[in-house]
């Protein structure tokens, strides 16, 4: 799912700077980067706290610039961060 205005809100709580396109373009990263050694993940099989842990490590795997890593990490806990609040609203 491509992200949406309703992530770029959730985003800017975090990152200032952030748009829409950014998140775009982090969603391609991911879907292009992250899926060669293993499926891809779940944005919101983790929490923030544990993507952070996550990412650095995978970053590195996946010899990506900084860059690249910055905005795969603004969508990945964006996306995480939207997930799992949907998920508690149904609840
Ligand atoms: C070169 C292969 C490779 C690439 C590319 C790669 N991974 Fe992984 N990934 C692994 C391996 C191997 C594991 C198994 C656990 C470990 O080594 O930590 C793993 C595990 C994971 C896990 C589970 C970690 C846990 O502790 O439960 C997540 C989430 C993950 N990768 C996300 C990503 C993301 C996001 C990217 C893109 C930035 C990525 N991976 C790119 C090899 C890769």
């Amino acid at each position: 799912m491509i992200p949406s205005e309703n992530e770029v809100a959730i985003a800017k709580t975090r990152w200032n700077d952030v748009v829409l396109d950014s998140l775009k373009k982090g969603y391609s990263l991911y879907t292009g980067k992250c899926g060669r050694c293993h499926e891809l993940y779940k944005p919101g099989d983790y929490q923030e706290d544990e993507w952070e842990d996550i990412l650095p490590k995978m970053s590195r795997k996946a010899k990506i610039t900084k860059g690249e890593a910055e905005l795969i990490r603004r969508f990945v806990i964006t996306r995480s961060i939207f997930t799992i609040s949907k998920r508690k609203q149904k609840q």
